[in-house]
C-alpha cells in the first residue's frame, strides 16, 4: 500500500491519502480534492470510483470471485440456503441452528400483508408488467407500515427490513396471480421462503399445491445467486435514495424501478426474449455479427459485465442448476442449446475474448425459470425478490456509516454561459 497519492494541478502539488481495505482495490481518498483545487473528478457510470465502504460482499472480476462476508458464492450456493444467506448478509455471521430457526421464523411471521394492498392491485390493468406493478405496491407499503419508517430507531430498521423480506415473495406471486386473473393465495406457514412462495405463485385454491423439493431447491439456490452484488446500480440508487432519509420502503421501490433495466436486472428477460428470437444454432452467426457491429446497438443479452472481465461465478452455477432442473422435469429445451452453443461461439470469437465478455448471471436463468413455469415477464420480479436482502443490508449499512452523508454529485458544466432573456416580441 503506498501512502499518499501526489496530484500536481497547475502550480499546486496535493497529497491525497491511500486508503486500504481488507482485500481488493485501494482508494484514494479525494474528499478534500474540490475544496482544494476547485475541480471536480470526472467519472460517468462511476467506473473508478468508490462511493462507500462496506463489509457485505467483495468481487474480484479478474479472478471470477464473489464473496458474501468472505464465503465463496459457489460454497454458499451448495450448501447454504436463502434464509441462511440472508442471515448472514444482515448479520455478518453464519447463524447457529436455534438463530437460523428464530430467523426463519420471524421472516415467515410477516409473509402476509396488509388486507387492504390486495384492494391496491385492482387499479392496475391485468396485462400491466409485473414489475410496474412492483414498484407501485413496494413504493406504497410505506402507507401501510407506518410504524416501521423511522429510519433513526434500530428496533423500526429490522422490523421494516424483516418485512420487506418476508412481503417480497408475497407481493411477487400476488403479481402473477393478479395477470393471470387467478385468486391470490395466503401464504402457508408450514413451507419454507421458497415453497411458499412456489405455492402462492402456482397453488390455486381449488386443490392442494404439492412443493417439488428439486424445484425448492434450485429455486433458492437461485434467489442466493442474487442476493447481493457489492455497489451495482441498483444498489447504489437504494443507497443514493436512502441517503436523503427516505423511508426504506421508497428506497427499495427506487432500487426495483433501477433493477428492471434491461442493462442491469432486467438483462434476463430480455436475454431469454433473445435466444427466442435467434431461435435456432444456425441463427447465431448472424446475431454474434449484430453485437459486434458497431452501428447495431443489439447486445447479447446476458453477456457483459462491469466488473467481471472473467467468468461469472453466478453463471457457473446457473447452468450447472439449468441441467438439475431439466433432468428432473424431465424437459429440454431447444432454447438451451441455442445458449450453450451461442456462448460456445462468443467465448471463442476474438471481440467477445478481446472486450472480456462472458456469460452473466443473466444468461442461463431465464431458461431454467422458464422450465419452472414462470412467464418471461416475472424473471426481473424474481431477481427483485432475491435482490432485496441485499438491497436492505446495504440500506442498513449505510444509515449506521458515520461516514456517509446525503450522496449529491457535481457535474462539467457545458451550457451557454449567463446571458439576459429576451422578450418574446423581440426574439
Ligand atoms: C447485471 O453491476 C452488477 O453487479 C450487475 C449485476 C448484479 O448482480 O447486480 O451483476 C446484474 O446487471 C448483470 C449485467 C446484465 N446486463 C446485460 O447482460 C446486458 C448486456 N450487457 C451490457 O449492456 C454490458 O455488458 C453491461 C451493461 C453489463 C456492462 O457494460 P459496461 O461495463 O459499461 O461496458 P461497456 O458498455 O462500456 O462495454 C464495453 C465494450 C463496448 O464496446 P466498445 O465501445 O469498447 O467498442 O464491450 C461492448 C460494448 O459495446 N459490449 C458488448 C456487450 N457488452 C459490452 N458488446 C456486445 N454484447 C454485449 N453484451
Amino acid at each position: 500500500m503506498t501512502d499518499a497519492a501526489k496530484l500536481s494541478l497547475g502550480s499546486k502539488q496535493l497529497d491525497y491519502p491511500v486508503m486500504s481495505g481488507t482485500i481488493g482495490p485501494d482508494v484514494i481518498d479525494i474528499r478534500k480534492l474540490y475544496a482544494q483545487t476547485d475541480a471536480f473528478t470526472y467519472d460517468p457510470g462511476f467506473t473508478s470510483t468508490a462511493s462507500c465502504q462496506s463489509t457485505l460482499t467483495y468481487i474480484d472480476g479478474d479472478q471470477g470471485v464473489l464473496l458474501h462476508r468472505g464465503y465463496p458464492i459457489g460454497e454458499l450456493a451448495e450448501q447454504s440456503s436463502f434464509m441462511e444467506v440472508s442471515y448472514l448478509l444482515l448479520n455478518g455471521e453464519l447463524p447457529s441452528k436455534q438463530e437460523l430457526e428464530n430467523f426463519s421464523t420471524t421472516i415467515t411471521r410477516h409473509t402476509m400483508v396488509h388486507e387492504q394492498l390486495a384492494t391496491f392491485f385492482r387499479g392496475f390493468r391485468r396485462d400491466a408488467h409485473p414489475m410496474a406493478i412492483l414498484c407501485g405496491v413496494v413504493g406504497a407499503l410505506s402507507a401501510f407500515y407506518h410504524d416501521s419508517t423511522d429510519i433513526h430507531d434500530p428496533a423500526q430498521r429490522v422490523i421494516a427490513s424483516h418485512r420487506l423480506i418476508a412481503k417480497m415473495p408475497t407481493i411477487a406471486a400476488m403479481a402473477y396471480k393478479y395477470s393471470v386473473g387467478q385468486p391470490f393465495l395466503y401464504p402457508d406457514n408450514s413451507l419454507s421462503y421458497t415453497g411458499n412462495f412456489l405455492r402462492m405463485t402456482f397453488g390455486v385454491p381449488a386443490e392442494p399445491y404439492i412443493v417439488n423439493p428439486v424445484i425448492e431447491k434450485a429455486l433458492d439456490r437461485i434467489f442466493i445467486l442474487h442476493a447481493d452484488h457489492e455497489q451495482n446500480a441498483s444498489t447504489s440508487t437504494v443507497r443514493l435514495a436512502g441517503s436523503s432519509g427516505a423511508n426504506p420502503f421508497a428506497c427499495i421501490a427506487a432500487g426495483i424501478a433501477c433493477l428492471w433495466g434491461p442493462a442491469h436486472g432486467g438483462a434476463n428477460e430480455a436475454a431469454l426474449n433473445m435466444l427466442r428470437e435467434i431461435g435456432t444454432p444456425d441463427r447465431i452467426p448472424e446475431y454474434i455479427a449484430r453485437a459486434k457491429d458497431k452501428n447495431d446497438p443489439f447486445r447479447l443479452m446476458g453477456f457483459g459485465h462491469r466488473v467481471y472481465k472473467n467468468y461469472d461465478p453466478r453463471a457457473t452455477v446457473m447452468q450447472k442448476t439449468v441441467r438439475e432442473v431439466f433432468a428432473e422435469l424431465k424437459v429440454t429445451d431447444p432454447l438451451f442449446d441455442v445458449a450453450l452453443q451461442l456462448e460456445e461461439i462468443a467465448l471463442n470469437d476474438p471481440y467477445f475474448v478481446e472486450k472480456k465478455l462472458f456469460p452473466n448471471v443473466d444468461f442461463y436463468s431465464g431458461v431454467i425459470l422458464s422450465a419452472i413455469g414462470f412467464p418471461t415477464s416475472m424473471f426481473t420480479v424474481l431477481f427483485a425478490l432475491a435482490r432485496t436482502v441485499g438491497w436492505v443490508a446495504q440500506w442498513n449499512e449505510m444509515i449506521t456509516d458515520p461516514d456517509q452523508k446525503i450522496g449529491r454529485p457535481r457535474q462539467l458544466y457545458t451550457g451557454p454561459t449567463q446571458r439576459s432573456y429576451v422578450p418574446v416580441t423581440e426574439r
